[in-house]
């Protein structure tokens, strides 16, 4: 067959269209772009992706409005762009909404470039990251850009529980339109770029009287301190993209995937005879458990999720012996490590990640309890509380708990425990377990004996003493299998390590349903 002569002016136009697609809304609202301190929607992909890996779809797709004179302005690819490539060699999909193109507005066009790609890594098993940049909805085309928000919304209740969904905040994202990022399982955030909220300042001002900036309302600093919306937030936009390209490493590409292994320079028997010092001897001194988790892991490498937010809990991703934990851990040197409301619906939504996505959760068990108090219990500490219980319970993949200095009361229970399904469950010899601290049993058990004793205080330390050594040592929960092990610290990383061993064929089971009713 004869080859026909490529046709240089058919060639000439895709390449002017290429360049038009490239050029989004133009080198002027490029400028404008950069002049924020932006970077572009293609800029943040160039980044995200491998060098050069990145396959764009739907350069040339265009929005169809006529009316209010966008039909003199229709840029080739509207105001997303959209494809996939690879991030450290593995397949992931992603969108950057184009703040050049009508502010990065959602169009009938938009939203279907957004779900093309979604649909795709649902097919394949991939990830999806979200770059957001849009004040929000196309106003000129009114019910079919909220039509567009209702598929991606749909798409990503779909796609949860089934591949990652990452969203990046980088730009305005306002309106209904923070519901695509609000259900995805991690929100990147950069300080002074991204603004999430429902409704903006004017509104609020308009409605309820009251002043507050675009960023005091709904920037990074609110959203991973206050509201827990934000997982990660960054001073740049360079290092925003760079630590999710680094969460990616420790996440599978889909539920059905192996778990990543990437080979330690640790060795899976190292000892740390000096991990006990960590630990203060006395119950309620404060120490930071992120350094005991990052001595136990492989290389001390972690990554904090939700860093800023109820930073009474830490949760964490890591390796060990080369594969991919969820770490859970009391966190002593903030309020004690007490859980509160904050703190249970945290870590109830990291573990249900984990479980997800098949990764080990392992847990550090430091507790004193829950937080007392009328703000506690009104603000529903019943019903969050219960999220955390529901979430270790329900959970199949392996589950390890280290308990490093106390657990009381119904704490114990909750965090990891043999009686929810708690796999491997070990203990320092310096623990307490007990349905509270000393002072307050042997004040409440032994009242009358204390205040008719002629030496109060001596008979009270008696107590506290005999407590301490005949009911809240490890060996009582260990004496009922509670506990698997009582160990020595030393051996804290090869005894974990050895538990995810023998875990790793696990397979558990829920009774068939349709859905569990976690208390939300
Ligand atoms: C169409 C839009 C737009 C929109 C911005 N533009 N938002 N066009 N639909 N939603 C256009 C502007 O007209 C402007 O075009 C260009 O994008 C840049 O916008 P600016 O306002 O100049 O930029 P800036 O000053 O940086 O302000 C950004 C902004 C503001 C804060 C996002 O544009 C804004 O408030 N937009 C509307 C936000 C909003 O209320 N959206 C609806 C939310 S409700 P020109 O050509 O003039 O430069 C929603 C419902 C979702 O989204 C439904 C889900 C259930």
């Amino acid at each position: 067959m004869a080859i026909q002569p490529k046709s240089d002016e058919r060639l000439k136009k895709l390449d002017e269209l290429r360049h038009q697609s490239r050029l989004g809304g133009g080198q002027r609202r490029i400028q404008q772009q950069h002049a924020k301190g932006k970077l572009t929607a293609r800029e943040r992909l160039d980044l995200l992706f491998d060098p050069g890996a990145f396959e764009e779809l739907d350069p040339f797709a265009t929005h169809r409005t006529t009316s209010f004179g966008l039909d003199k302005n229709r840029p080739p690819g509207d105001a997303v762009v959209a494809g996939h490539g690879k991030i450290n060699g593995r397949l992931v999909f992603a969108y950057a909404q184009d703040f050049t193109v009508l502010g990065g507005s959602v169009s009938e066009t938009v939203g279907k470039k957004i779900c093309k790609v979604m649909d795709l890594a649902m097919k394949v098993g991939a990830p999806i990251i979200g770059i957001n940049d849009s004040g929000g909805a196309r106003i000129q085309e009114g019910v079919l850009s909220l039509a567009a928000y209702g598929d991606i919304f749909l798409r990503n209740t779909m796609a949860s529980g089934v591949v990652p969904q990452i969203s990046v905040i980088l730009g305005p994202s306002a309106g209904g339109a923070v519901y695509s990022p609000g259900i995805t399982d991690f929100v990147f955030m950069v300080q002074g770029v991204g603004q999430m909220y429902i409704t903006g300042p004017d509104v609020i001002r308009a409605v309820m009287g009251e002043e507050v900036t675009h960023e005091e309302l709904g920037g990074a600093s609110a959203h991973a301190i206050q509201s827990g919306v934000a997982h990660f937030v960054y001073e740049t936009e360079e290092e925003c993209i760079k630590e999710l390209r680094r969460l990616l490493s420790f996440l599978p590409s889909n539920n059905m995937d192996d778990p990543l292994f990437q080979e330690p320079l640790d060795p899976s028997d190292r000892l740390d005879p000096d991990l006990l010092d960590v630990v203060p001897t006395e119950p309620n001194k404060a120490y930071d458990v992120r350094e005991i988790m990052s001595r136990v892991v492989d290389d001390g490498d972690l990554m904090e999720v939700h860093q800023n937010f109820a930073p009474n809990i830490v949760v964490a991703f890591a390796r060990m012996a080369g594969k991919p934990v969820g770490l859970v851990g009391n966190q002593p040197s903030h309020l004690a490590g007490v859980l509160d409301i904050d703190a249970s619906v945290k870590a109830a939504r990291f573990i249900r990640f984990c479980d997800a996505f098949n990764i080990p959760i392992v847990t550090f068990i430091d507790v004193p309890g829950f937080l007392p108090g009328t703000d506690q219990e009104h603000g529903g500490i019943i019903r969050h509380g219960a999220k955390l219980l529901y979430a270790y319970a329900e959970a199949t993949v392996p589950k390890v708990s280290v308990m490093i200095r106390k657990a009381y009361g119904g704490a114990y229970i909750v965090m990891s425990s043999k009686h929810l399904r708690g796999d491997v469950n070990l203990a320092w010899p310096t623990v307490q377990i007990a349905v509270m601290g000393p002072d307050g049993a042997v004040n409440i058990i032994f009242r009358e004996a204390i205040s008719n004793s002629s030496n109060p205080e001596k008979t009270r330390a008696k107590f506290i003493r005999e407590y301490e050594e005949e009911l809240a040592t490890p060996y009582v929960a260990a004496g009922y299998g509670f506990l698997d092990d009582v160990i020595d610290p030393a051996e804290t990383r090869p005894r974990i390590i050895a538990a995810l061993d023998m875990l790793k064929d696990k397979k558990d089971t829920l009774p068939p349903k349709k859905h569990g009713n976690i208390p939300l």
